[in-house]
């Protein structure tokens, strides 16, 4: 058999990822779907921006846990908990430990795409909690809320403001699918990033290390590797910058040179000059006012909000809206 040579080794894509990505290459302001940053490397330099000073989302939605578990499990009145998109678990083992304080934590399940990294949290998690029933489900949150279980006395967080990264328009339709996991004992807990000083939220995305800058400019690694396409990283730079219409926090990379890139799949070819722009990611911002909007929209109401002195970040309490 012949080695293959070519510049584009050849790769499958699904009907559904052609249109999908030709859609979003041929819009007048390109863009690269964002799951595409994450590949190992792309998840290791996100763990580092969450350590990072500029970035004040992840140390304040756990300081607020540290503050408000016992209160957040009040008002839940949880025995079962849950997380979509498990991280290291150290977030989630603070409601553990709340619902232990107050009754029982009788199970936990995890639902996270990487099943090694699941396998991982859920192997610590258990040692942790020897008495919690700790499962882990490989699946992702967009589409397999209904690997989650049966409910009752549940709480099941997605944390982060990861919810922030879906574009404004998938946000109902993600929290209806959320409400239809959701019994009347049921709650959810969310985590959103507050629109804040536009210094604060645009250092946050542009740190002094540069470790966002590495992140951005992955996604064009990552994206060579699983369509086959040619974008040349050292061609462009990251820019990121708050949009106040949108409300959102947008990632972009600048062509710092004139290139071309092709994505053979999909017979994609543009000639970048100087200055052109392709859009990465969207970082959405919120405030209790629109937080209540998106929920009610997708019958569910907001039974609580709990958020830290700055307001800079707040955990929303979803309930089902009772008919
Ligand atoms: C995962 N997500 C909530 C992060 C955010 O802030 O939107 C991803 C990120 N992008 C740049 N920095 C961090």
């Amino acid at each position: 058999m012949s080695q293959a040579t070519s510049a584009h080794p050849p790769v499958e894509l699904s009907a559904d990822e052609r249109a999908e990505l030709l859609a979003a290459l041929s819009a007048p302001l390109p863009s690269i779907p964002s799951r595409y940053l994450y590949d190992d490397h792309g998840s290791a330099l996100f763990e580092q921006i969450t350590d990072l000073p500029e970035y004040y989302q992840t140390r304040t939605e756990r300081q607020i846990l540290e503050t408000e578990a016992d209160r957040i499990l009040e008002a839940t009145n949880a025995v079962h908990l849950g997380e979509l998109g498990s991280g290291a678990g150290r977030k989630i083992g603070l409601l553990v430990e709340a619902a232990q304080r107050r009754e029982a934590c009788r199970s936990l399940t995890l639902l996270d795409i990487n099943a090694s990294f699941l396998q991982q949290s859920v192997r610590s998690l258990q040692q942790r909690y020897p008495d919690v029933d700790v499962r882990g489900v490989v699946g992702r949150f967009t589409q397999d809320l209904d690997r989650f279980g049966e409910g009752g006395r549940r709480l099941i967080a997605f944390f982060g403001s990861t919810i922030g990264n879906f574009h404004p328009s998938q946000i109902v339709p993600f929290l209806r699918r959320l409400a239809d996991i959701t019994g009347p004992t049921d709650s959810l807990l969310v985590g959103f990033d507050l629109v804040k000083d536009v210094r604060i939220l645009e250092a946050a995305y542009n740190d002094s290390a540069g470790v966002t800058a590495a992140f951005n400019l992955n996604i064009l690694r990552v994206f060579n590797r699983a369509t086959g396409a040619d974008f040349d990283p050292d061609a462009f730079e990251h820019v990121a910058f708050y949009d106040p219409d949108n409300r959102w926090i947008e990632m972009r990379l600048r062509a710092t040179r004139p290139v071309r890139a092709t994505v053979p799949a999909i017979s994609w070819v543009r000639d970048f000059d100087v200055g052109d722009e392709l859009r990465t990611e969207v970082s959405c911002k919120y405030d209790q006012r629109f937080v209540q909007a998106y929920a009610e929209a997708a019958g569910l109401h907001l039974s609580a909000w709990f958020t830290d002195p700055d307001q800079l970040f707040a955990l929303a309490v979803l309930r089902r809206e009772v008919t």
